[in-house]
């Protein structure tokens, strides 16, 4: 079962995706801009910037070497600019206290300035390989609807509830293709509204679709 669920998606990845050029690159550097940028922004709107930013600091050296207001400036009209002084804090730290190499585990990766579970798990399977899965709205959405969870995701517990669950779904070998598939799904087929099941690669053993309850999932209390 497990392994029809993830050989699934992965397939219909394969022939889904959207090219993003964060995704034919295993520099953790650029992954990790990436996943910065787009943490509370729409890939759409990020695109332009990671752009912007790769042509201006093509490496972690020259980002922490830039003067904060010149890092400060390229971030304008993104948002959420704690996000940018983290951005350029997290490079120097890099360089000062890791010689410039991002480190490679979940773990260690979780140190870094600004980077919290979802951009460690997602840098550590893109980057290295390592199979810890990404655990995000995206991801919360599409799993309580494929197995009729039904534990609130408000609830900051719940977020170990789901870890595990793709803990034993996510394969060692190609954990990085389960994670983008995992999102990919999430964002485009298996949205919060109308979901487009005839789409969905999983649809046929979804527990959501197969009680027409994939309105009510995933449950959000109000706090
Ligand atoms: N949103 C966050 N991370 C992403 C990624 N790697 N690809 C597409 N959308 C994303």
């Amino acid at each position: 079962m497990t392994e029809s669920f993830s050989n699934l998606i992965i397939n219909w990845y394969q022939n889904h995706k959207r090219d993003l050029p964060w995704r034919n690159t295993s520099d953790p550097y650029k992954i990790w801009l990436s996943e910065i940028i787009l943490q509370q922004t729409r890939v759409i709107q990020g695109l332009p910037y990671y752009e912007k930013f790769i042509a201006k600091y093509p490496n972690v050296f020259d980002l922490a070497n830039a003067p904060e207001d010149e890092v400060m400036r390229l971030w304008q009209g993104l948002g959420y600019y704690s996000r940018a002084r983290n951005l350029h804090a997290c490079a120097k730290m890099v360089v000062e206290q890791f010689d410039g190499k991002f480190p490679n585990t979940y773990s260690e990766l979780l140190k870094l300035k600004g980077v919290g579970k979802y951009t460690a798990a997602a840098i550590a399977s893109f980057a290295f390989g390592e199979a810890t899965p990404v655990v995000d709205g995206n991801v919360f959405r599409v799993l309580a609807r494929y197995f009729n969870i039904t534990d609130d995701i408000a609830q900051p517990k719940t977020f170990k509830k789901f870890f595990e669950v793709s803990e034993d779904l996510i394969p060692e070998k190609h954990p990085a293709d389960y994670n983008q598939a995992m999102m990919e799904l999430g964002a485009t087929v298996c949205s919060p509204k109308s979901p487009n099941c005839s789409e969905c690669p999983i649809a046929e053993g979804c527990e959501a679709r197969i009680n027409n309850i994939q309105a009510e999932l995933p449950v959000k209390k109000k706090k």
